[in-house]
């Protein structure tokens, strides 16, 4: 066994200062080695969390910074301004990320008024503990800085959390976005000037973060339509989008308009910060967002019990995050209790808040109206780790594919059986795909795998889009194609067809040895290439996927590749 081990890199941070349009100064927090975040979604490219000043008359600075940025970030905006001529804090959104320093803020300038939605000023209350002037602002609400910089507000609710709102500046027609139209890259670029560098991360964002909400994003985006087009989108992380911001927003409708247009509809309900209920339920989200299922988050702690009602109605299947138990969140899972029914499916998580009403009381209570369970209870004894966020993701995927599987049998009945058949005599070789990152593993079977290129040596592989391994198949991401071999191929293809539960050890009884990548590689495949994703194209229900073969090693230079015959070409 060879595995190499990772020497612990030093964090590095930096700030940088741009004047951005007319008396508009960004500061960025620049976050390079940045790998984890919302839902542990591997990081490549660090991430950045952006401020920006405006000074009109009066001065705004539009959300603040992560703590870890304490020193470097208050000097260089003292350095900036001075705190006491501030005269409004605008919070887009209360998340540590953009508000983990507005008590800070808070105290070098406490004549500040924040200024945010009802829901963030509720939030920001519980941060703060100590009074502080406040202005709440509801969608077209506007703020006049004086020398034509109005502010405007546009709500932008469940983008991420239900406190977010996004501003428009009227003079610059620059759009303060906060986590809308943004991605974890970190570089010293300002602008979006290379579409092809950020595009892998700008999609990978809005999977993970914004697809889960994709109606929400479609109402935002009406909102923001009654307003001229921004010339620049201050997003809150990554390059500002500036030189293809038009087209990046335009991905966000056309991906949420995709997303949105299932006719069944899960819906995730979740706790706003209490313990890791909004990132599990992200994780849970995504796996059914990644069927095809439209799915809909909602905070049980802010929604009203009428609006939870009808969206029990509306949906076929629920998911739901422990709430702390003897709060209002309880009260409106209640609600949610006495609206779903028999036809709906269920899974419940718990939260690890500290406070979670108890997971058992509650499955039976939905088991006593005879709501199936779309995947096990999911007990969280720690600090939820990447293998459990995998498990939510995975679970998600679960609940999604009992939603859509009646469906996909029709849509297979569906074709025409002359092109079925002639589909059918598409051959491919047998392979087995194996990717790790950190605690998390996936693995699947693979015949949709063609080699793409010489110079440099590359691959393509087709996988569906609801595939567990999926997600570790990013761009960047490293994987190993196994090669199996004839008349040695059933024992694994009989493995890794069976149907895992979420979070399963797809390796358990498999033999396996691990490369100094830390990838492993079956010991029982004829060959094994381990490549690197370079492209992603998105082909409706699979993603085909282009990867650079960076090593590879031929166990028996005799053997021949199994080979997988169909006779129809509506399934693999
Ligand atoms: Fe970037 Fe939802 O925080």
């Amino acid at each position: 066994m060879n595995v190499a081990l990772e020497q612990p890199k030093t964090q590095r941070l930096s700030m940088q200062v741009a004047t951005v349009a007319a008396e508009t100064t960004a500061i960025r927090s620049l976050d390079w080695d940045r790998d984890r975040f919302d839902i542990e979604f591997g990081l490549r490219n660090g991430t950045t969390y952006n401020s920006f000043l405006v000074r009109g008359d009066r001065v705004a600075l539009v959300d603040a910074s992560h703590r870890k940025f304490h020193d470097l970030y208050l000097a260089c905006l003292q350095e900036q301004i001075d705190p006491t001529q501030m005269d409004y804090l605008v919070i887009s959104h209360t998340e540590p990320d953009h508000s983990g320093l507005v008590p800070e803020v808070l105290a070098l300038a406490p004549q500040a008024t924040v200024v945010g939605t009802k829901v963030a000023l509720q939030f920001l209350a519980d941060l703060i503990h100590q009074p502080f002037a406040q202005k709440v602002v509801k969608n077209g609400d506007q703020l006049d800085l004086g020398q034509g910089h109005i502010l405007q507000f546009i709500n932008a609710p469940n983008l991420h959390w239900p406190d977010t709102m996004a501003t428009y500046d009227r003079k610059t027609q620059v759009l303060f976005t906060c986590d809308i139209f943004g991605m974890h890259y970190c570089s010293d670029r300002l602008y979006d000037e290379v579409l092809a560098d950020i595009a892998p991360d700008y999609r990978f964002y809005y999977d993970c973060l914004m697809a889960p909400n994709a109606r929400s994003v479609l109402s935002a985006m009406k909102r923001m339509d009654e307003l001229p087009p921004p010339v620049l989108v201050a997003n809150g992380h990554g390059p500002l989008l500036k030189h293809h911001a038009a087209q990046l927003m335009q991905n966000y409708r056309t991906w949420s308009e995709s997303q949105t247009k299932g006719e069944t509809l899960a819906t995730v309900f979740y706790t706003a910060e209490y313990g890791f209920s909004d990132r599990l339920s992200q994780a849970v989200a995504r796996g059914i967002a990644k069927t095809g299922v439209a799915v809909e988050m909602m905070d049980l702690r802010s929604a009203d019990l009428q609006e939870i009602r009808e969206q029990v109605g509306r949906s076929s299947a629920l998911a739901i995050a422990m709430p702390p138990a003897g709060t209002p969140a309880e009260t409106a899972v209640t609600a949610i209790l006495g609206s779903a029914h028999s036809k709906q499916t269920v899974g419940f998580f718990e939260s690890y808040g500290g406070d979670d009403l108890p997971i058992d009381v509650l499955a039976n209570r939905f088991r006593d109206l005879g709501l199936p369970l779309a995947f096990p209870l999911i007990r969280i004894q720690d600090t939820p780790s990447e293998a459990l966020y995998q498990l939510c993701d995975e679970a998600g995927t679960d609940l999604g594919q009992r939603l859509t599987v009646k469906k996909t049998v029709a849509q297979m009945k569906s074709l025409d059986v002359d092109l079925d058949r002639a589909m059918g005599r598409l051959a491919g070789g047998l392979y087995v795909l194996t990717a790790v990152q950190g605690a998390r593993k996936g693995a699947m079977l693979a015949s949709w795998v063609a080699q793409a290129s010489f110079k440099p040596l590359g691959i393509s592989v087709a996988v569906a889009k609801d595939r567990a391994i999926e997600t570790l198949m990013q761009v960047g991401d490293r994987f190993v194609l196994n090669v199996l071999a004839e008349g040695n191929a059933s024992g694994l293809m009989q493995h890794f067809l069976k149907r895992f539960a979420p979070g399963a050890d797809r390796f358990v009884g498999v033999k396996t040895q691990t490369l100094a990548s830390g990838q492993l590689v079956l010991s029982e495949a004829l060959s094994y290439i381990e490549c690197e994703v370079s492209q992603r194209l998105e082909a409706n229900d699979h993603w085909i996927v282009y990867a650079v073969a960076v090593d590879g090693k031929v166990a028996n230079p005799d053997g021949l590749t199994a080979t997988h015959h169909r006779k129809v070409g509506n399934h693999y």
